[in-house]
């Protein structure tokens, strides 16, 4: 089996949970502490092994594109001003992977955002794929990446991320049945807390196999009036593959919701500061 090398980041969504601060800056661009959340992300990916990152972008998020992007200008001017520690900081991101970016015009869905990317993936070859928002901090041992990417490692199946959510909350969240080897056996989108099968919830980073692929392209309908969403292939996928489920080991932290961002930003600000 070949390892990961490739990273999708979806962050082409429009990020309303977070309004009115996010209609015009990318809610990916806010920073914990003093680093944009997806610079973390990216981060998270590369400590992982991931050597190439593939931002899918709207037209409106620009600014995603130009901070992984080398800038000239700024190094000089930073140079003949002898900053050299900014100079550092801003060199290291351009410096480490490789970024790439395809456009999603229109959010019709997560999957939609992934299958934009579809040029760069050979079709025998599985992915990582970390939404702009999810934020996981294992201060002691392997990152959430690292985390998917040994389980797919040891099964070669597609990988879950989950944690435990209260059961008031269920709604807000795909929930998974898994029995004790980690298989997957079905999904329920946003169950009421009653109907819930459990408390166990789908967190945005995955791995995903060539099988995921194949039914997501099979989602994609030449006149597209629904979204594509990733849930929708990943539960057509559970009878083609054992797919794993992952219960992230940290603490876990959703970016997309103000309360969340908050936490996270006083977290790492404990962590730096
Ligand atoms: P979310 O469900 O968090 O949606 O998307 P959102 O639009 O970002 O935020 P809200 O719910 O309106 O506040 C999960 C991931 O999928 C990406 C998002 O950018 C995020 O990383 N996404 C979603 C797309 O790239 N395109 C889409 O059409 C939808």
């Amino acid at each position: 089996m070949k390892p990961i090398t490739k990273a999708i980041i979806p962050v082409a969504g429009l990020g309303t949970r977070f309004y009115p601060a996010t209609k015009v800056i990318a809610k990916e661009m806010l920073p914990v502490y003093d680093t944009p959340v997806i610079e973390l992300i990216a981060r998270e990916a590369v400590a992982a092994g991931i050597t190439d990152i593939i931002f899918v972008i709207s037209p409106a998020k620009q600014a995603i594109h130009q901070h992984f992007t080398p800038d000239p200008e700024l190094e000089a001017l930073l140079e003949l001003r002898g900053k050299t520690e900014a100079l550092g900081r801003i060199r290291a991101i351009t410096d480490m992977a490789r970024f790439h970016f395809r456009t999603q015009d229109v959010p019709l869905g997560d999957g939609h955002a992934i299958l934009m990317a579809r040029d760069l993936v050979e079709e025998d070859e599985s992915v990582l794929v970390l939404f702009g928002d999810d934020l996981v901090d294992n201060v002691a041992g392997p990152n959430a990446a690292e985390q998917l990417l040994a389980r797919h490692a040891e099964t070669g199946a597609s990988a879950i991320l989950l944690t435990e959510v209260e059961r008031e909350h269920t709604h807000m969240y795909g929930i998974v049945a898994m029995d004790d080897s980690g298989k997957i056996s079905h999904i329920v989108e946003k169950p009421a807390p009653a109907a819930a099968p459990s408390c166990t919830a789908i967190v945005g980073k995955f791995v995903l196999t060539p099988t995921v692929w194949r039914n997501l392209m099979a989602e994609e309908t030449p006149h597209l009036k629904q979204e594509v969403r990733l849930v929708d292939a990943l539960t057509k996928s559970l009878t083609q593959e054992a797919v794993q489920g992952v219960v992230a080991e940290g603490i876990r932290f959703d970016t997309g919701d103000k309360q969340g961002f908050l936490a996270a930003t006083m977290h790492w600000a404990g962590k730096v500061g």
